[in-house]
């Protein structure tokens, strides 16, 4: 079979896209737009590159769905478990022991389909009930159809197989498909907002997770958005990367510290 030809050069893409959508995607890692473009190319029956510049300079659908094929959110709640039982064991109770009597902000910046804030909201809601501490989740994503699905809060059993039987019972409801809605006190907690991690917010928050987004960028947009997460943390602020994602190599390192190496849990530098 024969297969879609090696792209040499990616700016008429990224131009396109930006022309269409009014979304830069020039900061993804030059890998992953090509192999995604090639993805897309095979998708259409287009072998050759620059004809499918060609359709994609005159499709506006063809330039969304080319864009779709680049927000990959695959996503579950409390993904990676070990991750979730160090915050509830040791870094939640950290917190309210340096008397925070103000509700604790969390951001899930790349929020996906909406299992990370859920999560966020349940593990918050646990830990804060016998306390007079409220809380608040911040959920951002540059896609309009994840946000749509999160506000929702209707889910399959195989994205719920991290929820303990316990907290399935107290946090969900079973609606009459069979499927799992995430119960109002819990979904009530959460503020979404389509936003690029890269555009700027101007709320303070005490802990920041941004799982398995940065890996599809390039080490400049990493730069930004440590740098802006440094901005927006609280003292002592702390920070949750996916478990391929760190800040070697770059200025991160200037702003936080890594507490918890295993489970990508950084804390931002005293000044
Ligand atoms: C693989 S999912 C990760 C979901 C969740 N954080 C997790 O770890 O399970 C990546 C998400 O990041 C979003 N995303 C990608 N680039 C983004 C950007 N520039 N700003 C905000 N969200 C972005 C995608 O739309 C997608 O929903």
């Amino acid at each position: 079979m024969m297969e879609p030809k090696i792209i040499h050069k990616l700016d008429p893409v990224i131009s396109e896209v930006k022309k269409k959508t009014g979304i830069n995607i020039d900061n993804f890692k030059p890998t992953f737009l090509e192999r995604r473009i090639l993805f897309r190319m095979r998708t259409v029956g287009i072998l050759d590159y620059d004809e499918y510049v060609k359709l994609l300079s005159t499709s506006f659908d063809e330039a969304k769905s080319l864009y779709t094929a680049f927000s990959i959110n695959v996503t579950k709640f409390f993904r990676d478990p070990h991750v979730w039982e160090k915050l509830e064991n040791d870094i939640i109770p950290n917190f309210l022991k340096t008397t925070r009597f103000s509700p604790i902000r969390a951001w899930s910046c790349g929020s996906a389909s909406g299992e990370e804030p859920h999560s966020i909201s349940i593990l918050l809601n646990d830990s804060l009930k016998e306390t007079r501490i409220g809380y608040q989740v911040y959920a951002t994503d540059i896609s309009a159809d994840a946000i749509t699905h999160a506000k929702k809060g209707i889910y399959r059993n195989e994205n719920l197989i991290n929820v303990h039987p316990e907290r399935l019972n107290t946090h969900f409801e079973k609606t009459s498909e069979g499927h799992y809605q995430v119960s109002s006190v819990i979904r009530n907690r959460i503020e979404y907002e389509r936003l690029d991690m890269l555009k700027t917010t101007g709320k303070l928050f005490d802990i920041i997770f941004c799982r398995n987004v940065l890996i599809y960028y390039d080490k400049d947009a990493h730069e930004q958005i440590f740098k802006k997460f440094a901005d927006v943390l609280k003292k002592d602020g702390i920070l949750v990367l996916g478990q391929d994602e760190s800040m070697i190599g770059t200025k991160g390192c200037n702003y936080f510290e890594l507490p918890c190496p295993k489970e990508r849990i950084y804390q931002k530098k005293s000044q």
